[in-house]
């Protein structure tokens, strides 16, 4: 690539070096030379280059970036461009109530008014707890500067008493645990507690190890970049690469919407399959998408990536963590088995400056007992089932965590393959869950399918991690750890539990799942992809007429906004007035 450095005007210049304008120039440039910059630097040359930093002391997943920043400072200095570190709002999975989901939609917002609002010419984006990735990825492609994409990386691998303790994993081990008398209070904050040794995010493939890999997939990264723990040198060393790369980035001009492809989206699909990704990937993706005007529907999740085998032996579908995964190559080597057997776009252009066909030239799995070939996978079918019928026009199920157990108890009547009927038991939200699950009087046995609601995008708010619900403690005693659970919210991309998610829409907005009750029968076909409650239609027709909306409130003004704006989850759960500014956001602000 060829450095267009003399001839290029960059955006910042507008504001540093705009002669119509003396008075407007000079204030910006007085104020920013106060700091480390000189007026030759900032007038012309030098790019500047944004650092959108997601870390905080109250954003603990995220909080190596702020030791990483010097790295990519260095990088960007390097190659001859102005680091501008700035705070984006702190979207903590862990510490946010009454879900961080809400404030992906904020961080977004709030991420756009810096990139188009100031005088930045490209920008790093700093990823790693579950939104925060989305977040920054969404405002990167409604802005459409040149920006990269720089994960914090996982924690080191938990351990406990010799085996390994992933994060979230091990909370839903100990809940049943705590649930048999096995465990008390004490020992089950100490094993919760053992899974995170370091800084760093989620060490299992959750949301926020899925969501980096999406990032890498899409061709937001350098390659390499998602799956490197966050204490290692390597960590440090791509800091810098990045840096170094995004001034190379803003002088070809190279774009999220050079990048953000409809088959660099395939591609991602394709790879959360192959990791056994979260289901949080599909609305955060379906999210971005948008943003870039991107034509991607919920059910491209089952007619693209269904098939795809799973290739990642990480927790929950598999055994490994973090460190594992980065050894045995991480996001390349499960790209470069996947592009061998022809299942990605090779022609896609990434942060690079090269396709991701020669990025992964040559690359291949380097330890097979933690990422497999794809002739020998972990499993096959392991992309997400989207379901529809009378409860929903859409909801997702991770077929890829279904043990051969839970199949044999539930999903394999004889001749009826793949089929499944039960009784329903309804519960209104969380603490209607926590309130009444032991309740003998619901007549919860192993065949039963346990329903939430209200917990959606403007339900909730935000759309809560609630829908991986655990049986009653009676039945857990009897060795049954999970149940079929189907709700309007999502769950934690660590949870091994085979739920029906993200329906769409919500029951709060009229969806379907508002007009069931406990003791109705549903059924299951996985044959078809459908859910249905076997209710006579005359009779749903007049719960549907009889039903009044639950009673909504809102704590925070953002609370009430969001409400008033959100999109469902099969949309990507958008501010939908957002995503069609696209165009203008783009275009320069006044002076
Ligand atoms: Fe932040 Fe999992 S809670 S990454
Ligand atoms: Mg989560």
């Amino acid at each position: 690539m060829t450095d267009t450095r003399a001839n290029k005007r960059f955006r910042s210049q507008e504001w540093f070096d705009n002669p119509n304008n003396p008075g407007m120039t000079a204030l910006y440039l007085e104020r920013y030379q106060n700091q480390e910059f000189t007026r030759e630097e900032l007038q012309s040359e030098k790019p500047v280059i944004g650092i959108a930093n997601t870390g905080s002391d109250i954003a603990p997943c995220n909080k190596i970036h702020v030791f990483l920043m010097d790295r990519i400072k260095a990088g960007i200095r390097e190659a001859g461009g102005i680091p501008m570190e700035f705070p984006v709002h702190p979207i903590q999975e862990t510490g946010k109530r009454p879900t961080a989901a809400l404030d992906r939609n904020l961080a977004y917002l709030s991420l756009v008014e810096v990139l188009h609002g100031y005088p930045i010419d490209g920008v790093v984006l700093t990823t790693g707890c579950d939104k925060t990735t989305p977040a920054m990825l969404m405002g990167a492609a409604t802005v459409d500067l040149p920006a990269i994409a720089l994960n914090g990386g996982p924690m080191l691998d938990g351990w406990w008493k010799g085996k390994r303790a992933g994060s979230g994993t091990i909370v839903w081990e100990s809940r049943r645990l705590l649930a048999e008398g096995k465990i008390d209070y004490d020992e089950f904050i100490s094993r919760v507690c053992s899974s995170a040794p370091s800084l760093g995010h989620c060490n299992t493939m959750g949301t926020a190890s899925t969501m980096n890999a999406m990032a890498e997939a899409l061709g937001m990264t350098l390659t390499g970049s998602s799956a490197i723990p966050a204490p290692f040198r390597e960590r440090m060393a791509m800091a810098y690469e990045t840096g170094k790369r995004i001034v190379q980035m803003v002088l070809d001009d190279l774009k999220p919407s050079d990048i953000l492809t409809r088959e660099a989206f395939e591609n991602a699909i394709i790879v959360n399959g192959a990791i056994g990704g979260s289901t949080n990937a599909p609305p955060h993706l379906q999210a971005v998408a948008r943003h870039a005007g991107v034509d991607l529907n919920v059910k491209d999740w089952e007619t693209v990536g269904f098939d795809v085998p799973l290739l990642v032996n990480m927790q929950p579908a598999g055994e490994y963590l973090g460190e594992s995964f980065f050894r045995a190559g991480g996001v390349p080597a499960v790209m470069g088995e996947l592009m061998k057997a022809n299942r990605l776009h090779p022609t896609v252009m990434t942060a690079s400056g090269q396709t991701m066909g020669i990025n992964l030239a040559g690359v291949e799995s380097l330890d097979t007992e933690v990422i497999k070939t794809y002739d020998a996978p972990m499993r096959s079918n392991a992309g997400f089932k989207v379901l529809s019928g009378n409860l929903f026009d859409s909801a997702l199920m991770k077929t890829s965590v279904i043990s051969d157990d839970f199949r044999q108890r539930f999903l394999s009547t004889p001749g009826e393959e793949g089929i499944f009927e039960a009784r329903a038991v309804v519960f209104e939200g969380p603490e209607d869950y926590h309130d009444r699950i032991n309740d003998a009087s619901l007549d919860i046995d192993e065949k039963t399918v346990l329903f939430i609601r209200n917990v959606g995008c403007v339900g909730y708010p935000g759309s809560a991690e609630v829908v991986n619900m655990q049986p009653p403690d009676a039945l857990i005693r009897q060795g049954i750890n999970h149940l079929p659970t189907v709700g309007d919210g999502r769950q934690s991309g660590t949870s091994e539990s085979p739920s029906i998610l993200n329906a769409s829409p919500e029951s709060v907005v009229g969806g379907g799942l508002a007009y069931l009750q406990t003791g109705d029968t549903v059924r299951l076909d996985l044959n078809t992809s459908s859910m249905d409650a076997l209710v006579d239609d005359a009779e749903w027709e007049r719960r549907k007429a009889d039903w009044t909306p639950p009673e909504i409130v809102s704590q925070t003004p953002w609370e009430e906004i969001y409400r008033k704006e959100v999109g469902q989850l099969a949309e990507g759960g958008c501010l939908e007035l957002a995503t069609a500014y696209q165009k203008v956001a783009r275009q320069l602000p006044r002076d």
